[in-house]
C-alpha cells in the first residue's frame, strides 16, 4: 500500500468566536497521493488558503486532523514540516542577491556554503535562471522574480509544495507559459504539488486531480476529464462549464 502525501480527516476551521465565528471550512475529507500535482479550486472565500496554512502548520483545525506521508502533525512548527509554500504575494528579500534569495532557507538550516553553492546553482539551471544570480530582485520582471520564488521554495527540497495562486499576478501570456513550465517542475523534482486557484482553465491544464470547493466544503474530487465530463452537482457545472 502507498502511503499518501496528505490527508485531512474530517476537518474543520472556524474563525474567530461567538456571533463573530466564520465557519471557513467543513468536513473536508482528502488524500493527496505522493508525487500528485493535485488542485484545490474555487471561488474566492471558498476556503483554499485555510486548507492551505492548516497543512502549512500556521493555523490548527477546529475538528479532525491532518497527516503528512502517514504521520501525525499536529505538534510540529511550519519549519519543522516537510513542506514549503510559495505564497501569492511572493516577495524576495531586496537587500539580497538571487543567489543568496535561494540559498537563505538552506543557510537557516546550516547547511554548509559549498553545499549551498552546488544548490542554488542546481536550482537557477532549473528554473533556467543560470545568468541572474548576482542580481538583485529590482533587476528582475515579474515572471523572473516569480520563477526565483519557486526556486527559493525548492531549495530545502521539501517533500511537499504549496502553492497560493503563484501566478495571479502574472499576465495572461507569461501565466500560460509559466503553466506549461510549473507542470514541467513537478515532474522532474516529483515533489508533491497542492495547488491553489481560482481559475478553471489553470487547473484543468495542470492537475492529475482537483477539489472543487465551495463554502467551505468539497464539492468534486476527481481528475479534470472526469469533473468536466460528469460534474457531480449544479455547483460544479456552472463552475467548470465557465471554461467554454
Ligand atoms: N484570519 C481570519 N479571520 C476571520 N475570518 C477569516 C480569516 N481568514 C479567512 N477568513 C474567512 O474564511 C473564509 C475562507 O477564507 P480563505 O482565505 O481561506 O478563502 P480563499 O478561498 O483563499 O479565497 P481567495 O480566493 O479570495 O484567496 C472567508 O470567508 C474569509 O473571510
Ligand atoms: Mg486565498
Amino acid at each position: 500500500m502507498t502511503t499518501n502525501a496528505i490527508a485531512v480527516n474530517g476537518v474543520d476551521k472556524i474563525y474567530g468566536s461567538g456571533t463573530n465565528a466564520v465557519t471557513a471550512l467543513q468536513d473536508i475529507h482528502l488524500e493527496i497521493k505522493d508525487q500528485e500535482f493535485f488542485t484545490l479550486l474555487g471561488p474566492s472565500g471558498c476556503g483554499k488558503t485555510t486548507l492551505l496554512r492548516l497543512i502549512a502548520g500556521f493555523e490548527q483545525p477546529n475538528r479532525g486532523e491532518i497527516l503528512l506521508f502517514g504521520e501525525h502533525i499536529e505538534g510540529l512548527e511550519p519549519n519543522q514540516r516537510p513542506v514549503n509554500t510559495v505564497f501569492q504575494n511572493y516577495s524576495l528579500f531586496p537587500h539580497m542577491t538571487i543567489s543568496e534569495n535561494i540559498g537563505f532557507g538552506l543557510k537557516m538550516q546550516r547547511v554548509d556554503d559549498a553545499q549551498i553553492k552546488a544548490t542554488v546553482g542546481e536550482m537557477l539551471e532549473l528554473v533556467k535562471m543560470q545568468e541572474y544570480g548576482g542580481r538583485k530582485p529590482n533587476q528582475l520582471s515579474g515572471g523572473q522574480q516569480q520563477r526565483i520564488a519557486l526556486a527559493r521554495a525548492l531549495a530545502p527540497k521539501p517533500k511537499v509544495l504549496l502553492l497560493d495562486e503563484p501566478l495571479s499576478a502574472l499576465d495572461l501570456k507569461l501565466r500560460q507559459a509559466m503553466r506549461h513550465e510549473l507542470k514541467q517542475l513537478q515532474k522532474e523534482t516529483g515533489i508533491t504539488f497542492v495547488f491553489v486557484t481560482h481559475d478553471q482553465e489553470e487547473a484543468m491544464s495542470m492537475s492529475d486531480r482537483i477539489a472543487v470547493m465551495s463554502q467551505g466544503r468539497v464539492q468534486q474530487l476527481d481528475a479534470p476529464e472526469t469533473i468536466y465530463e460528469t460534474p457531480e452537482n449544479r455547483f460544479v457545472a456552472n463552475f467548470i462549464g465557465d471554461v467554454n
